[in-house]
C-alpha cells in the first residue's frame, strides 16, 4: 500500500459487496482497510481475504479505523443515514445505487456533503461508457432538437427466490419493487438524457406472482421539465429477462441505449456514430450478479481520483437523487405507501 493511497472503509459485505471489494483490490490509488457486515462471518471472511479490519457496527468502524472514505453496499434504505453518520465523522462517502429510496434522508445528506465539503458519490454505471457520456454531452447541448420524447422500458426476471433470499428485498421499507431496485438505473439514465421529471400523469403499478410489497409491475406516463413527454414500463415478471431501453427523441434525431450501450445515434443532416463498438458489457436482466462490472471499476476510480485531485465526482449525490425524485413521483401517483419509511 502506497502512502497516498485513499484508505477505505468498506460496509455491506453481500452480493455487490463482495464484487466491489474484488474492483477495489485492483483500483490504483486505493486500499480497503476495513470492512463491516452486521454478520459477524461475513465481515470475518472479507477482513482475512482482503487483510482488512473487521467490524459489525459502522460506527464503531467510524470511531477506531483509520480511514478517509467509506464505501456503502448495504440495502438500498440505509445508503442515506449511513453515508451521512460517515460524513458527519469526516470521511467521503461512495455508495450503491439508489443513493436511498427516501427524499428525506437524501435532502438531508446532500446538506451534509454540501456543509463538510466531502466527496458524496452514487454509483450508476450505466453512465459509465465513453459513447454514453458524448451522447449525453450532445442531447444536454441541444443537439437533438426540441424533446419531443424519453422513455425507458426494463423487462427483467427475478424468481420467488431471489426475493425470499434476504428479507430487505421487495419491502418498501428497505428496497422497492421493480422501480425503485431493477429499474432505478434506467430512471437515472431517462433523466439524466432527458433532464428532470416534472409530473407523472399516470402511474399503475402491481404486484404479481411474488410475495413481497412492492411491485413487480409498473407503467406510468411522465412529463419531463422539458416538456417532453414519454412512459416508464418496468417488470421483473418477464421470463427469461431481456436488456433494458432507453428511447429519446427530439425535432432533429433521436437516441437509443442499452445499459451503458449507445444502440443509435441520430442526427439529421450529420454523419456521427456513437454506437458501441465492443460487445456488450454483461448485464443482470436475468441474474443480479450476471452485470459487467467496468463501469463500477471506472466510477470507482473515479472517487478515489475526485478524493486526491479535490475535484468534482461525476456522479453525486444531487445527480443521484433525480432518479429517486422520479421514482417517488411514480409511486405518489399510482397510490402506493411512502417509501423508506
Ligand atoms: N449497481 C448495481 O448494479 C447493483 C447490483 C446489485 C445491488 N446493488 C445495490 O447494492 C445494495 C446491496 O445489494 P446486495 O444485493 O448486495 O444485498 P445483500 O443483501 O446481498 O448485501 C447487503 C449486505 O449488507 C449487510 N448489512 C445489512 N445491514 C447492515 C448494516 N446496518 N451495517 C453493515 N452491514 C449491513 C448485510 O448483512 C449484507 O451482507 C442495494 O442497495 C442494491 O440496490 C447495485
Amino acid at each position: 500500500m502506497a502512502d497516498s493511497d485513499v484508505r477505505i472503509g468498506f460496509v455491506g459485505c453481500g452480493g455487490i459487496g463482495n464484487e466491489h471489494l474484488k474492483i477495489w483490490q485492483r483500483t490504483p490509488g486505493a486500499k480497503v482497510v476495513a470492512v463491516c457486515d452486521v454478520v459477524p462471518e461475513r465481515a470475518a471472511k472479507a477482513a482475512e481475504l482482503y487483510s482488512a479490519e473487521a467490524f459489525t457496527d459502522l460506527t464503531e468502524m467510524l470511531k477506531k479505523a483509520d480511514i478517509e472514505a467509506v464505501d456503502i453496499c448495504t440495502p438500498s434504505g440505509l445508503h442515506a443515514e449511513q453515508s451521512t453518520e460517515a460524513l458527519e465523522a469526516g470521511k467521503h462517502a461512495l455508495t450503491e445505487k439508489p443513493i436511498d429510496i427516501n427524499l428525506d434522508r437524501i435532502d438531508k445528506l446532500i446538506a451534509t456533503a454540501d456543509r463538510t465539503g466531502l466527496k458524496l458519490a452514487c454509483i450508476f454505471q450505466y453512465r459509465f461508457s465513453p459513447e454514453i457520456q458524448r451522447a449525453h454531452q450532445l442531447i444536454q447541448g441541444g443537439r437533438l432538437g426540441r424533446l419531443i420524447s424519453g422513455s425507458t422500458y426494463i423487462k427483467w426476471f427475478r424468481a420467488q427466490s431471489y426475493y425470499s433470499a434476504d428479507d430487505w428485498r421487495g419491502t418498501y421499507r428497505l428496497d422497492g419493487g421493480v422501480l425503485g431496485n431493477q429499474g432505478i438505473h434506467s430512471l437515472d439514465q431517462l433523466c439524466w438524457m432527458a433532464g428532470p421529471v416534472a409530473e407523472v400523469d399516470y402511474a399503475y403499478i402491481e404486484t404479481i406472482e411474488r410475495d413481497i410489497e412492492a411491485e413487480t409491475f409498473a407503467i406510468a406516463v411522465c412529463r419531463f421539465e422539458s416538456g417532453a413527454r414519454g412512459v416508464v414500463e418496468g417488470t421483473t415478471n418477464c421470463f427469461p429477462g431481456f436488456g433494458t431501453r432507453t428511447e429519446i427523441f427530439g425535432t432533429k434525431g433521436s437516441a437509443s441505449f442499452d445499459g451503458n450501450t449507445v444502440t443509435s445515434f441520430r442526427i439529421e443532416g450529420e454523419e456521427i456514430d456513437l454506437t458501441t463498438k465492443q460487445d456488450k458489457d454483461g448485464d443482470a436482466s436475468s441474474d443480479p450478479l450476471a452485470l459487467g462490472l467496468g463501469g463500477h471499476a471506472a466510477q470507482m476510480l473515479d472517487f478515489v481520483q475526485a478524493i486526491r485531485q479535490d475535484r468534482d465526482v461525476l456522479c453525486s449525490g444531487r445527480d443521484a437523487r433525480v432518479a429517486v425524485d422520479c421514482l417517488n413521483k411514480i409511486y405518489q401517483k399510482a397510490g402506493a405507501p411512502p417509501l423508506g419509511v
